[in-house]
Parts: structure tokens; C-alpha cells; sequence
């Protein structure tokens, strides 16, 4: 049997102490982990002096972590820079966001290297590897380079830009290439996977087996794959019936006295919308003056990547607009926008799904967002409340259910709100079932077999027999 190694950017411990990969994703890479024995490699989080490519290993409850740190210059380059001031923003479609620094491109390549050569001696000859994410794009090819023969399978989180937009990043051919050093590429959708192939074909030649879903490059052949992830939706369902979701609920639900709560729970980030989504519920407020004091907007938005300029701009923003609306809006009695910049445990998020009436989830471009499948998970079958869901994340494509909108228009947003307040019960009953029983048979569990299965199908690079 062979184990896994899992390789990403953030790590999540045996014991949960790290604060790096947390949620769904860290509990169905973790129990992959523990059934199949094996490592999960990253970096630390933190920084060192000078990079020594020490591993530190813990072991825990049926799987390893080996991490390393990385020196400041590493951090700026790799992970401010061109994870997140190139990549992230061209992977989400705001090619005027994206800085295309060589510096940055050459910390990044440096980074995936320096991963190789400390992972490198970890990997043993059965072993399979599974890299996930934009932060480690060349890794495969770099393992590759130093002899690793064993299967490698490569997921992407975000979404695959159209490759017109692709084609703006100088090194974009360089990049997509390592790509072919991989047996198998998941993608969270079929538009995201039809946009590599478009670059693929339509830039560098290569050949497209769409019957077989292999994509063929400079003498080697990679399998391409959708395979969209879930959440735990049976610990979700019943995280969301635990002590702390209950007393979240009962706490909420005073605090609205028998007012609607819309809720959104987003990173902070340009690419979840937050301003175009307050600009429609502003626009809801202006269009329907009778509906004002029946509603208000709970905007969870923890503050992340802060040292990226970007983000920066973007919270100053939200800031003047959440303020703004809230000046010319509020009451003696009633705010319409509580805008908090903090992070909740997942069961207390739970109960405040589960006391609101609509779940708003509208980013511009998101690869899956798991924040509109975690909405449903946590409502009441009897009674629950309404997903609003923006037609360009990859959510979408398996929640049609939702009340789907484009979310660069604030009439469209106005709109699906009033539908929402206004949805008999019987609709929202029958819209709900629909996303809940595909979550529950999509779940990150099949997400995490369906990759791992057709990573193992993969023929052995090189044609070698294990
Ligand atoms: C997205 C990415 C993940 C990343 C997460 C949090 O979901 O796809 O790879 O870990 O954002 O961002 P951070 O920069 O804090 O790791």
C-alpha cells in the first residue's frame, strides 16, 4: 500500500496546534493522511535568519507533519510576492492588481526548489504525491528533476484564468509547462480546466485527447480531471447542532429582535466582491424603504495577506463604505451593516448561518467557496434560509438551487434579496433539499477519493511496475 504526501503551503498539525490549513480541507487531507499512512509537507509559517532546510517533523495521530521555515526574503518573494501580488490576482481574473516582478518569479522559483530539495529525501519509492495549489505550481517538475519516478497529481483551489489573461504574466508558458511534469491535474470545474486547455492548445501546441481528458506536451501526457471539492457535511451538520452553534444561534437571534439577518463570512479580499455586494444591499435599502428596518446585513470579513498593498486598499475601502452606508442609513434603533474584521470557530459560524434568513456569498471570481456549501449544511430542513450565490464562483456550477446572481450588479443583488425575504416556505424548503443532498453526496470525502483513485489509475511515469 502505497502512502501519501501532501504537499502545500500551509500545514495543519496532528494535534491542530498549527494555525495554517484549517477547516474542511485540512480534516479530508488529514484523514486521507491517517488512512493511508504518510507526511503532510509545507512551510511553517515562520521565518528564520537564513534558510537551513531543516525539517521539523511531528509526529501525531496516524500521520506526520515536516515543515520548514523560510527566510524573509523567501516570504516577501515566494509568498507575498508571487503567490499573492501575481498569481492570486491573475488566477481571479484582476489582471490590474497583478505585479509581474522578476523578482518576484525568481523567489517563487527559488522557494519551489528549496521545497524539493527538503522534501525530496522524504518521498520514497511507493510512495504517491499530492501538491495542491497555486504556491507550488513547479514542484512537481522540480521532484522530478531529482529523480522522483512516483506519481504526482497536482490540485488547483482557485480557479484556471481564460488564457488571454494567462498570457499576460511574462513567464506564463515557462509555468504551464512544469505543469506536464505531473500525471494528474484537478480542477474545481469544467470552465477552469477548459481555460488550461485553451492555453495549452491555443499558445504552446499542445495536443488535447478530450476522450480520454490527457493532455499531451513535449513528449509527455498528463491527465486533466474535474473534480470539485466538498465539505464535511455530516461533521458540519452536526458541528452546526453543538453547544456553542446553539448558544450562537439563541444570541443571534435575540440580537435581531425579529429582524432578517443576511449573512456573508468572507476572507477579506478584492475577489470576494464585498463592495459591490454592499453597493447592492444599499441599493436594496434605497429601492424597498419599507423593507429598511425589517433587515440587516451581518458581514463577517476576517483581515488576511495584510502586508499585500492590495488588501490593504481594499479593508480601507470596505471601512469607508460600510461606514458610509452606515451614516446615511442607520436609526435610532437599527444599524443596517455590522461589519466585523474577525474569525469565528466553525460551530459558531454555524449557528449564525442557521439564524439567518439569507446566506450572501457573491465573489467576482472564486475557484469553489466552501463558505455557500457550509450555509446550507447548517440550516434548519424545517425552515431554512435562502442562498444568494454569485454565478461566477465554482459553487454554482453543482447549486443551481440558489438564487444565482451576477455579482457586479447591484440590481441584481437588490432583487434576489427581496425575492428571498419574500420566498414561501415550500420554495425554500424544495431549493434547499436540492443543495443539500448534492453536498452530501459530494462531499470532501469524495472529492479526496475521486483525485486519489484517478491519481492511482495514472500509468507509472517512465512505465515502471510498482
Ligand atoms: C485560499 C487558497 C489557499 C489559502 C487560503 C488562505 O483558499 O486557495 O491555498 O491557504 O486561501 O490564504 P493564506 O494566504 O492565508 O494561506
Amino acid at each position: 500500500m502505497s502512502r501519501l504526501i501532501v504537499i502545500s503551503n500551509r500545514v495543519s498539525a496532528p494535534d491542530g496546534s498549527h494555525s495554517g490549513a484549517q477547516g474542511g480541507l485540512a480534516v479530508a487531507l488529514a484523514s486521507a493522511l491517517r488512512e493511508m499512512g504518510g507526511i503532510w509537507f509545507g512551510w511553517s509559517g515562520e521565518q528564520t535568519d537564513q534558510f537551513t532546510g531543516q525539517v521539523n517533523l511531528q509526529r501525531g495521530d496516524g500521520y506526520t507533519t515536516a515543515t520548514v521555515d523560510l527566510e524573509e526574503q523567501d516570504v516577501d518573494e515566494y509568498y507575498n510576492g508571487y503567490a499573492n501580488r501575481t498569481l492570486w490576482p491573475l488566477f481571479h481574473y484582476r489582471i490590474d492588481l497583478a505585479e509581474y516582478e522578476r523578482g518576484f518569479a525568481g523567489g517563487y522559483q527559488r522557494v519551489n526548489e528549496r521545497f524539493a530539495d527538503t522534501v525530496r529525501p522524504l518521498i520514497e519509492a511507493e510512495d504517491s504525491v499530492w501538491i495542491q495549489d497555486y504556491h507550488m505550481i513547479p514542484l512537481g517538475h522540480e521532484l522530478r528533476k531529482r529523480g522522483c519516478q512516483n506519481r504526482i497529481g497536482f490540485f488547483l483551489h482557485t480557479p484556471w484564468p481564460p488564457r488571454r489573461l494567462l498570457a499576460t504574466l511574462p513567464e506564463a508558458r515557462e509555468l504551464v509547462e512544469t505543469l506536464f511534469a505531473y500525471d494528474l491535474i484537478g480542477f474545481h470545474t469544467a470552465e477552469w480546466l477548459e481555460s488550461f486547455c485553451d492555453f495549452a492548445r491555443l499558445e504552446m501546441g499542445a495536443d488535447i485527447d478530450e476522450e480520454e481528458g490527457v493532455v499531451r506536451f513535449g513528449g509527455r501526457s498528463v491527465r486533466v480531471i474535474v473534480c470539485p471539492i466538498g465539505i464535511d457535511a455530516a461533521e458540519f451538520r452536526e458541528m452546526a447542532d453543538n453547544d456553542a452553534a446553539r448558544d450562537t444561534y439563541e444570541q443571534m437571534r435575540r440580537s435581531s429582535v425579529g429582524r432578517a439577518m443576511i449573512v456573508g463570512v468572507d476572507r477579506l479580499d478584492y475577489s470576494k466582491g464585498l463592495e459591490e455586494r454592499f453597493a447592492g444591499y444599499e441599493r436594496f435599502l434605497l429601492e424597498h424603504p419599507e423593507e429598511r428596518k425589517e433587515v440587516f446585513l451581518l458581514q463577517i470579513a476576517p483581515p488576511s495577506r495584510g502586508t499585500v498593498e492590495s488588501y490593504q486598499r481594499i479593508r480601507n475601502a470596505l471601512e469607508g463604505v460600510s461606514g458610509r452606508i452606515n451614516g446615511a442609513h442607520a436609526d435610532l434603533d437599527w444599524v443596517p451593516i455590522r461589519y466585523v474584521n474577525q474569525g469565528y470557530p466553525r460551530d459558531v459560524l454555524a449557528g449564525v448561518y442557521r439564524a439567518s434568513r439569507i446566506g450572501l456569498v457573491t465573489p467576482l471570481r472564486d475557484g469553489m467557496n466552501l463558505v455557500a456549501k457550509e450555509y446550507v449544511a447548517a440550516q434548519d430542513p424545517e425552515d431554512p434560509g435562502v442562498l444568494i450565490l454569485s454565478r461566477f464562483a465554482g459553487a454554482a456550477v453543482q447549486m443551481e438551487s440558489a438564487l444565482l446572481v451576477n455579482p457586479y450588479s447591484a440590481e441584481e443583488i437588490s432583487d434576489a434579496i427581496l425575492r428571498a425575504l419574500q420566498m414561501p416556505k415550500a420554495e425554500r424548503i424544495a431549493r434547499w433539499r436540492a443543495m443539500a443532498e448534492d453536498i452530501e453526496k459530494h462531499d470532501v470525502l469524495w472529492w479526496r477519493a475521486r483525485f486519489i483513485d484517478a491519481l492511482m489509475a495514472a500509468p507509472l511515469p517512465g512505465g515502471a511496475a510498482h
